[in-house]
């Protein structure tokens, strides 16, 4: 079955702080955005991609994309929404008829080794409807009130932080972003959409190196992934 990719890159960055839409900030030669699509067509699983830009940028995102990348991939561009959740409908909206697999990933886990997209294509190609990469939780989590008081501790063994690509059966991806559209549900990730339509949504291993750039920390780490990747 033909593998679709949206990539959520219409954030702004806020938490980064670096004054450009977090996407196009360059570490390491290349953007953020770049780095996220090279992996990904180097998996050599996807044939289709749509990605979602910053508001008025979708003009110019693929013109920082150098080296160019191969013919056998078609490569859309689309307006990202004010959330996540709205740019991954808007690609959504586009993605070619033929594909029935889709995965969606953040452009800000730019560095996710390529062998992600393919672990995950494969386990929707085994029968997962909804199929999300998961690491264990190492920090001991608390619920808190409003109040600032602890109000629990959630057992943390049974915890998983997810990253990205999630992978989908296209007709349960829509399916979902229709109703969430319709609930007005703003979910931080695909599979929490899925999961409110009470569908099963499978869990394989995640990687460190899938961490997502978030703040400014999280760039001197992606530094020197790269530079050992280069070594
Ligand atoms: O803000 P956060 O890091 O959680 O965003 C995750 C991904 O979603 C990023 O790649 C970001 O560009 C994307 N995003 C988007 N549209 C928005 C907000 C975030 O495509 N309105």
């Amino acid at each position: 079955a033909a593998v679709g990719l949206i990539i959520p890159a219409a954030g702004m960055g806020e938490r980064l702080g670096v004054g450009v839409p977090k996407a196009l900030y360059t570490v390491g030669g290349q953007t953020l955005l770049g780095h996220a699509l090279r992996s990904s067509v180097d998996s050599g699983v996807v044939s289709s991609v749509v990605i979602a830009a910053p508001v008025g940028l979708a003009g110019r995102v693929l013109d920082i994309l150098q080296p160019p990348l191969p013919r056998t991939v078609n490569v859309q561009v689309v307006d990202g929404g004010r959330s996540r959740q709205e740019s991954v409908r808007a690609a959504l909206a586009v993605l070619p008829e033929n594909l029935d697999v889709v995965l969606v990933h953040d452009a800000a886990r730019c560095l996710t080794p390529a062998k992600m997209f393919v672990d995950i294509a494969h386990a929707v190609w085994s029968g997962h409807d909804a199929v999300v990469p998961g690491l264990p939780v190492v920090d001991t989590l608390k619920q808190v009130n409003g109040a600032g008081e602890v109000t629990g501790t959630p057992d943390r063994s049974v915890l998983r932080a997810v990253q990205t690509p999630q992978g989908f059966r296209r007709a349960v991806l829509e399916r979902a972003h229709n109703a969430g559209a319709q609930n007005g549900s703003d979910a931080t990730d695909d599979a929490g959409l899925v999961e409110r339509m009470g569908s099963p949504v499978h869990v394989v291993p995640g990687d460190e190196e899938a961490f997502k750039v978030t703040r400014p920390l999280d760039l001197l780490l992606a530094e020197a992934v790269l530079a050992r990747r280069r070594a």
